[in-house]
């Protein structure tokens, strides 16, 4: 597989200096994180701010589906608070916290990894507490197939901008995608951060079968710089 090799040195060589400076105090790595940050996760990174960026003109909210610790969830709504610093646009996430759990036949031997991204709810409560993003993040906790028809059942005015899906799983991701489909804005994106991946091969399915449906409404656009995400779908006609 593609950086199998260099993944596994940048790996060991992390572990064995981690070993030989011992621990820090969490705040003194934090705040010189781009020291500490691997090139495969800052580029990840501003990605994502490019995706923000261009979702800025396109009205609706921002959705996250699939938070576990929150790193995704709280950079875009950092994001915003920069960019769009009085603008209406808020953050909605969408997870169980209880990490990977719903497989179908369609994810194969992914259900290897159930159980996995198990989440911390309170410690995210508390992170967003921390940057008083109380007002910017909407939190919908619970399974997809509930939370989300249970929502748009009782708000019909919700349009987004941006739809970031990293629920790994076919069910939660084809749900999500029909779900979103009638809310998404022309020019909306949606965001899947593992499609094409060998490990996780229910995501790719979910979006070859919504783009069979829906195909003529979306333009598929690969991602370039990082390896995930992996794929914006642009909504091009509602
Ligand atoms: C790969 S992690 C997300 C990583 C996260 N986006 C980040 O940036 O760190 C997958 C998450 O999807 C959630 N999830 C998986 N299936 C779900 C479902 N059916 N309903 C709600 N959440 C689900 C899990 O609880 C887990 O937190």
């Amino acid at each position: 597989m593609k950086f199998e090799e260099i993944d596994r040195r940048y790996l060991t060589e992390r572990k064995k200096l981690s070993e030989k400076h011992g621990q820090r105090e969490l705040w003194s790595v934090i705040d010189h994180w781009p020291l500490y940050c691997g090139i495969g996760n800052l580029a990840r990174f501003v990605v994502i701010l490019d995706i923000v960026r261009k979702s800025l003109l396109i009205p609706g909210h921002v959705a996250e589906l699939g938070s576990w610790r929150g790193a995704n969830l709280l950079f875009m709504a950092k994001l915003l608070r920069i960019l769009d610093a009085n603008g209406s646009k808020q953050v909605h996430c969408f997870d169980s916290f209880e990490g990977l759990q719903t497989f179908s036949e369609k994810d194969c031997s992914a259900e290897g990894n159930r159980g996995a991204y198990l989440g911390n709810f309170e410690e995210l409560l508390e992170m967003i507490a921390l940057y008083e993003l109380q007002d910017d993040i909407v939190i919908h906790k619970g399974f997809v197939g509930n939370t989300l028809p249970a929502l748009f059942g009782s708000q019909t005015e919700l349009s987004f901008s941006l739809v970031y899906l990293d629920m790994d799983l076919y069910e939660p991701t084809i749900e999500a995608l029909n779900q979103f489909h009638p809310r998404l804005s022309k020019g909306g994106m949606f965001v899947l951060d593992q499609w094409n991946a060998q490990n996780y091969p229910g995501e790719t399915v979910a979006v070859r079968e919504f783009l069979e449906s829906e195909g003529f409404s979306y333009r598929m656009e690969h991602v370039q710089g990082a390896r995930q995400p992996s794929l914006i779908l642009v909504k091009e006609q509602c």
